[in-house]
């Protein structure tokens, strides 16, 4: 299959490329590139081509011939969303409904979008399925609920779009984030040997591994239309419902040594737990393969070879917001987030 990626320069998209090209796929990558200097360490991924534009910009001859397009290329998470909320709806709902529409009519057939379980919000103890009602705290969690309404509004004989809502993921890319949270816990207990909650951990996170990201949306591309066409899929595994103390826990058992404290109760509001029930009956293929202590012992090694230190874990490009601040801040981006000088 002839496949498009967007947003190949980023946390999952370095992954993702060279994943579908090891299942046989021919991909072609496409990304602005607004983290693409300093990646964290080198993975030996082999080289995409990757098409230098914003999403944006996109025109339909630049989509077709294409089988499938799988579109991860936004403001992608909440803080950065908040950042300008005008523009997170340009460019995460706009400009991703519009590439929908290009895409269809330029003849692709599958259409992938990397939505969020955040459309989740605020829980309660209930597990969230698909079908249950959303409630979008944030620009960025409204986005994603607009884009798989209007894209799922495209859905048709010639077209199948699917939403797959991730969980918060985690693991080691060259393109790190350490905004997320078993990440940033694991580079704090790296770099500072605790692990200082702010809070006091109680709230509700489902986490999933970039490779099983990958392999998710591998599965839907291989899965017969009848299975995944207009549908929203959640990834994740219920097994990897935690919450937040039992990540800051599970992570300092990989780093021997590191002290966990907590906070008192209160702060951040958002709790979800979610269901996977319906992405293992419609794509009985997938399976996570990683859980939080697996990608905690994998941070801890590559932070042991590269040498991680306190600089680098609080450097820019590992942190979205940071990074884009910078790059406006030094007249590197318009306000509009395009490039002033190519
Ligand atoms: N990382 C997570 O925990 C997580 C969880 C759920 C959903 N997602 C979604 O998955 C997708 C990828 O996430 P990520 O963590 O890899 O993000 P990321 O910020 O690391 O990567 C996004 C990439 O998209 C590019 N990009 C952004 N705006 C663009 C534009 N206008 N034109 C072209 N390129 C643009 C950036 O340069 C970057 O390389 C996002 O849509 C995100 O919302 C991520």
């Amino acid at each position: 299959m002839k496949i498009l990626v967007t947003g190949t320069d980023g946390y999952i998209g370095v992954q993702l490329g060279p994943y579908l090209v090891q299942r046989g796929h021919d991909v072609v990558g496409l990304d602005t590139g607004f983290y693409r200097d300093r990646p964290l360490y080198d993975a030996g991924l082999p080289d995409l081509t990757v098409l230098r534009k914003d999403v944006r910009h996109i025109v339909e001859t630049d989509l077709r011939g294409f089988d499938a397009v799988v579109h991860l290329a936004e403001l992608s998470n909440d803080p950065l969303g908040q950042l300008n909320p005008a523009l997170t709806f340009r460019i995460n709902h706009a400009a991703s409904v519009r590439l929908a529409t290009l895409a269809r009519a330029a003849g692709v057939e599958r259409f992938v979008y990397a939505s969020s379980c955040s459309v989740y919000g605020v829980g309660s103890e209930e597990f969230k399925t698909e079908a249950s009602p959303v409630s979008p705290q944030t620009a960025y969690a409204e986005c994603k609920a607009l884009v798989e309404r209007d894209v799922g509004a495209l859905a048709g004989p010639n077209f199948h779009p699917t939403f797959l809502r991730n969980s918060t993921a985690f693991g080691a890319s060259p393109s790190m984030r350490f905004d997320i949270v078993l990440n940033n816990l694991a580079g704090h207990a790296w770099t500072s040997r605790t692990i200082a909650m702010s809070s006091d951990g109680t709230p509700w996170r489902p986490l999933v591994h970039i490779l099983d990201i990958a392999e998710a949306v591998a599965c839907v591309l291989s899965a017969p239309v009848e299975a995944v066409s207009g549908e929203v899929f959640n990834v994740g595994d219920e097994s990897q419902n935690y919450r937040v103390r039992e990540v800051a826990e599970v992570v300092a058992a990989a780093f021997p040594g590191c002290a966990v404290t907590f906070g008192p109760s209160g702060g951040d509001n958002r709790s979800y737990r979610v269901s996977f029930e319906k992405i293992r009956r419609h794509l009985p293929s997938f399976a996570c393969r990683h859980d939080a202590a697996a990608g905690a012992r994998e941070l801890r090694s590559v932070f042991e070879r590269i040498g991680l230190t306190r600089a680098t874990f609080e450097g820019r490009p590992y942190t979205r917001l940071r990074q884009l601040e910078h790059l406006l801040a030094t007249g590197q981006l318009d306000a509009d987030l395009f490039w002033i000088r190519d």
